[in-house]
């Protein structure tokens, strides 16, 4: 199959051919990452620019790596550090960029539908890195990656997401990729962080933490993103903790070969104590791992994937 995409801009859009084509790519990409030379000159040539309006550690930093273990030029701006500070926009600032003929933009951002905004008007691809509380592409894959390495296939797993849904571009990625990949998805978290009419999404809600993990196969725990909540949403970060927070006794209860994940930044005692984080269920660390070879597969497929490009 080719994937013919220009664009990575959410999950909604993305059929079960093409993620399953993005996930055996990164499959393959995961190798060159173990090689003593970790490089090879599949998008020598290409120019990938990062643009990012918005924190990051792992996805910035795992687009950045994924880039030049490919050989691409990889250039990184950030809102601080260009013209939009003296009052540039977004549309001007993009289109700028793309007259210097990048092939890539990947686009962080505060505002839901920025990366659409762009992908609309630049003839380069672009990936959603991130947008508000709307999607975040790459981190949703990056998990089915990682889900379907440990238990072998996503089908027909029950996969329980807990925390702040409502703020969660993480959870409405992997809400959309995970029951397109035939898993049955289970949200959780204090009534005021999870929207009404959600089910409509063919997923299920229980308020009820201990109920919900129960026969999880995985439970994707979220960040409490107070960034984005205009009012307390919680009475304070130790009830949220104490209700909703995933310590060792919690997990003593859930499967025992329960996959435990974050997509990160954890807030460490608030939604995940320290235990759990290091514990040996936690596969947070393997999910960082894989965005590396996860983004590089993306690249690798936006560029031309096999038609014009060799992994050799
Ligand atoms: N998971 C994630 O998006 O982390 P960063 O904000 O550090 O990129």
């Amino acid at each position: 199959m080719q994937f013919v995409k220009k664009d990575i801009l959410d999950m909604a859009s993305l059929s079960v051919e093409e993620i399953t084509l993005i996930l055996d790519t990164a499959d393959r990409m995961k190798e060159i990452s173990e090689r003593p030379i970790k490089k090879v000159p599949v998008l020598r040539g290409k120019t990938i620019v990062l643009f990012f309006h918005e924190p990051s550690t792992r996805t910035k930093l795992s687009f950045d790596i994924a880039a030049k273990r490919l050989s691409a030029d990889c250039i990184s701006i950030t809102a601080s550090s260009s013209s939009m500070v003296k009052g540039e926009t977004l549309i001007d600032t993009a289109k700028n960029i793309e007259a210097m003929k990048p092939d890539i933009l990947v686009l962080r951002h505060a505002s839901s539908g920025a990366p659409y905004m762009l992908s609309k008007v630049l003839k380069a691809s672009v990936i959603n890195a991130g947008d508000g509380m709307h999607e975040h592409p790459s981190q949703a894959l990056l998990d089915m990656m990682t889900i379907r390495e440990k238990k072998g296939s996503i089908q027909g797993l029950r996969i329980v997401i807990v925390g702040d849904i409502a703020h969660s571009r993480v959870a409405r990625s992997n809400i959309s990729g995970l029951t397109k990949m035939g898993a049955e998805v289970i949200v959780s978290g204090p009534p005021t962080m999870i929207p009404s009419g959600i089910e409509d999404y063919g997923i299920t809600v229980n308020t009820n933490m201990e109920d919900a993990i129960a026969d999880a196969d995985v439970i994707m725990m979220l960040r409490i993103q107070k960034e984005r909540q205009t009012h307390f949403l919680f009475p304070s970060e130790r009830e949220y903790a104490k209700v909703f927070g995933l310590n060792r006794e919690r997990v003593s209860t859930a499967k025992k070969d329960v996959l435990i994940m974050h997509p990160g930044p954890i807030n460490r005692g608030v939604e995940m104590s320290h235990e759990v984080a290091d514990g040996p269920y936690s596969i947070i660390l393997d999910q960082v791992t894989n965005g590396v070879a996860l983004r590089m597969a993306l690249f690798y497929l936006l560029a031309g994937g096999a038609k014009n490009v060799d992994t050799d």
